[in-house]
């Protein structure tokens, strides 16, 4: 098949997020199955200079927004077999310090970056010679081009691709003031409420639920939350309409990225087979980060945007409890500057134990990973969560709670006491996550036990081959 997948983020050339790794997986996984997979993506700050094998393509694109024409130009990167690229070169728009925002502050004409974007998916995919069988959007920045193709279906676009919608994040859905409607050029009668309004207000995320052909998410359990009230975020109505058109489908892994064998970041490889190395790397990241280096202390780890979502009120609140015990943590993060403050108050608090490092580092992500013991992700809501399968497979018992895509890929003990990965928690309260980190300790005071737990987790298959074909079985469903 042929499908052209857009997103504001994939890695590795931009990346804030899960996102990005997911898109970058995906399209590589379609590519490695025999399929052909184009991806359009913003050439942010930094990218060209990067990949310096990518060439301008000869074409302009001179499109409407509202009431003016934007022009931009096309690069592109065959990045391998069966894989192209395509960059959206637009220097007043991406060619900034930030990808969203500045300054925890997001820009001012995010509406009109990404309605642009997505004009610019829409007229690729309307005007390649290359014609798609599918398009493949992601999340909220890309949601409006199923309704622009719709649009220009009714204008007479004949045969165009058929649309599918990921949703990778319901929290975040693109709603501005309903000015910016206007840079669409979309017919006023697709601003209604089974459209693209919401309130008011302009929805991204919305318009792209009432007219994607289908819709997926990543993960099988956040497919079926988020048609209910309490993680609905205001769309679990329509959702709900649209229940028979939406899939659950959790996110794989890029283990030729995520692994511990080949991986330049770090200080020694270790397999199941050979499991010395991960003592060796534990050492190293605690010299590293600056707290006393001691195999026999137990070490958790959390790597994560700093955002409501993911649970940092009650994870300051259960460290807090029990960094009174024999314990060392470590936390890599960005994201709000009130939660970054929670977290170096608790490094102030137990300057041997705790270890913060903030802002964006990949190198120290991996380190993280190999190097704990444990891994803490006591999500609110997680639609999927990439950090707990990276963890599974770096032997880092992942302590989760059980939403979304970490109640589907971590086995606790009353599941299954013989291929349990990891262990879980129900309820969200400092108090639950307290006890589940005591679970751990006790866990991590009979090595045997430890040690099948770890085999176990380092087992766990999460590869795209496994569960690529669920996509390309989603967009032949939708292909009459
Ligand atoms: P989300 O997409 O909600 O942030 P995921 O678990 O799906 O959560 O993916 C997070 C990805 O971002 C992982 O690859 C993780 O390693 C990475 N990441 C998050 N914060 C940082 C950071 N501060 N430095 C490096 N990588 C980070
Ligand atoms: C979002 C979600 C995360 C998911 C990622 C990739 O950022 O918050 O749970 O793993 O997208 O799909």
């Amino acid at each position: 098949m042929k499908i052209l997948l857009a997103s504001s983020e994939v890695f590795p050339f931009s990346k804030t997020g899960g996102l990005a790794d997911m898109v970058g997986a995906l399209a590589r996984a379609l590519a490695k199955a025999g399929h052909e997979a184009r991806v359009v993506t913003p050439l942010y700050r930094g990218i060209r200079e990067k990949f310096p094998a990518m060439r301008r393509v000869d074409w302009h694109f001179d499109l409407p927004l509202g009431l003016k024409y934007v022009q931009a130009e096309l690069w592109e990167l065959d990045l391998e077999r069966g894989l192209k690229i395509y960059f959206i070169d637009h220097p007043g728009y991406y060619d900034r310090a930030g990808i969203y925002l500045e300054n925890n502050l997001s820009y001012a004409d995010n509406a009109e970056r990404y309605i642009f974007l997505s004009k610019c998916v829409v007229h690729l995919a309307r005007y390649l010679p290359w014609r798609a069988d599918v398009v493949h959007v992601h999340d909220w920045q890309v949601a409006l081009v199923p309704a622009l193709i719709a649009q220009q279906k009714s204008e007479g676009w004949g045969n165009p691709p058929r649309t599918c919608l990921t949703i990778h994040n319901l929290a975040y859905q693109g709603v501005f003031p309903e000015d910016a409607f206007m840079l669409t050029n979309l017919p006023d009668s697709i601003f209604n409420t089974e459209g693209a309004e919401f309130f008011g207000l302009l929805n991204c995320l919305k318009a792209g639920i009432a007219y994607a052909d289908f819709i997926t998410t990543v993960s099988p359990r956040y497919a079926r939350e988020i048609t209910t009230e309490e993680f609905g975020c205001g769309l679990d109505g329509i959702l709900r309409r649209r229940q028979k058109d939406l899939v659950g489908i959790l996110n794989g892994v890029d283990y030729s990225e995520w692994n511990t064998t080949k991986n330049p970041h770090l200080v020694k490889p270790y397999s199941i087979g050979r499991m010395a190395g991960k003592k060796t790397n534990k050492l190293a990241l605690q010299k590293e980060l600056g707290l006393p280096a001691d195999e026999s202390t137990p070490l958790f780890g959390t790597i994560s945007r700093l955002a409501e979502q993911k649970g940092v009120d009650i994870q300051l609140g259960a460290l807090a409890e029990m960094l009174n015990t024999n314990m060392q943590f470590m936390l890599l993060g960005s994201g709000s500057p009130e939660y970054e403050r929670g977290y170096r108050d608790l490094s102030r608090h137990f300057p041997r134990k705790v270890a913060v490092r903030f802002g964006y580092n990949e190198t120290l992500a991996h380190r993280i990973e190999a190097g704990c013991d444990f891994f803490l992700m006591p999500s609110r809501f997680e639609p999927c969560g990439l950090n707990q399968m990276y963890s599974l497979r770096y032997g880092t018992i992942p302590i989760v709670r059980a939403v979304g895509g970490l109640d589907d890929s971590v086995v606790d003990w009353t599941e299954n006491a013989q291929l349990a990965t990891g262990i879980k928690f129900d309820e969200y309260s400092s108090r639950s996550l307290a006890k589940a980190i005591r679970k751990a300790l006790v866990l991590f005071n009979q090595p045997k036990l430890f040690l099948v737990c770890r085999r176990s987790a380092m087992r766990a298959d999460f590869s795209w081959d496994r569960t690529v074909h669920e996509y390309i079985n989603a967009y032949q469903s939708g292909i009459q």
